[in-house]
């Protein structure tokens, strides 16, 4: 079924959300996501980890991710210094570039999701706003909001990359935990305490996960 969207008109040309909505027309494919988990034989959504920078988040999605992938889930990580290599390259660290960050990295997960994958994410994405427009993206219970909750001066003294330290010094402004804001997950669906082993944090992640149907019970 066909759905033209309305027009809607813009001054400003550059303005990215008002480019898709004119004499766009949505085609619905024969193929659906439903027919792909049933061929994967589980259900495609989001493991969306969220925390500071140097939290754990990467290293707690790749090792998931190894673990789901060899019971053969069908995975992917996207993974933020990744992405800003590529997709994200040309967005900076001011709060309307992380808007767009997440935004881009919302839509590309649900392009995954619709693909049939289980999708693991890690950005520090810091704003409680975004989080929620990812979240209302998905459909119900695609969404799973991953909480790596560790301090801000075990992230600094862990500083993998130096960027504390560049930070602190004044070099590397808007620097998240610093000189600008994290919003703390009210909810998050799985809570983690990022001062833990990452086999506990991966042991936990599993046995919640089985209530998503990913894993069997
Ligand atoms: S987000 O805030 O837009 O979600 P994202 O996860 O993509 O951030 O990128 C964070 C990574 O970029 C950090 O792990 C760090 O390596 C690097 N980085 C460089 N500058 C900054 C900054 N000002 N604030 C936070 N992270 C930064």
């Amino acid at each position: 079924m066909s759905q033209i969207k309305n027009s809607v008109s813009s001054d400003d040309p550059g303005n990215i959300s008002n480019h898709a909505a004119n004499n766009i027309v949505w085609h619905s494919h024969v193929l659906d996501r439903k027919q792909r988990e049933t061929a994967n034989g589980h259900p495609a959504l989001v493991i969306w980890f969220t925390g500071l920078s140097g939290s754990g988040k990467s290293t707690l999605a790749g090792a998931l991710e190894q673990v789901l992938f060899s019971r053969g889930i069908k995975t992917y990580l996207l993974d933020g210094d990744n992405l800003r290599h590529g997709l994200c390259s040309d967005l900076g660290f001011t709060e309307i570039d992380r808007q767009e960050n997440i935004r881009r990295v919302g839509e590309v997960s649900k392009l995954m999701v619709d693909a049939g994958l289980v999708v693991l994410t890690a950005f520090i994405s810091p704003n409680r706003a975004e989080r929620q427009k990812v979240r209302e993206l998905m459909a119900s219970g695609q969404f799973i909001e991953v909480h790596v909750d560790t301090p801000l001066a075990v992230c600094e003294a862990r500083d993998p990359k130096g960027l504390y330290k560049k930070a602190r010094a004044g070099e590397l402004p808007h620097f998240t935990g610093i000189d600008a804001a994290y919003e703390t997950p009210e909810h998050p669906d799985i809570y983690l305490d990022g001062a833990q082993s990452v086999e506990l944090s991966i042991e936990k992640l599993l046995f919640v996960l089985k209530n998503y149907g990913i894993l069997p019970a």
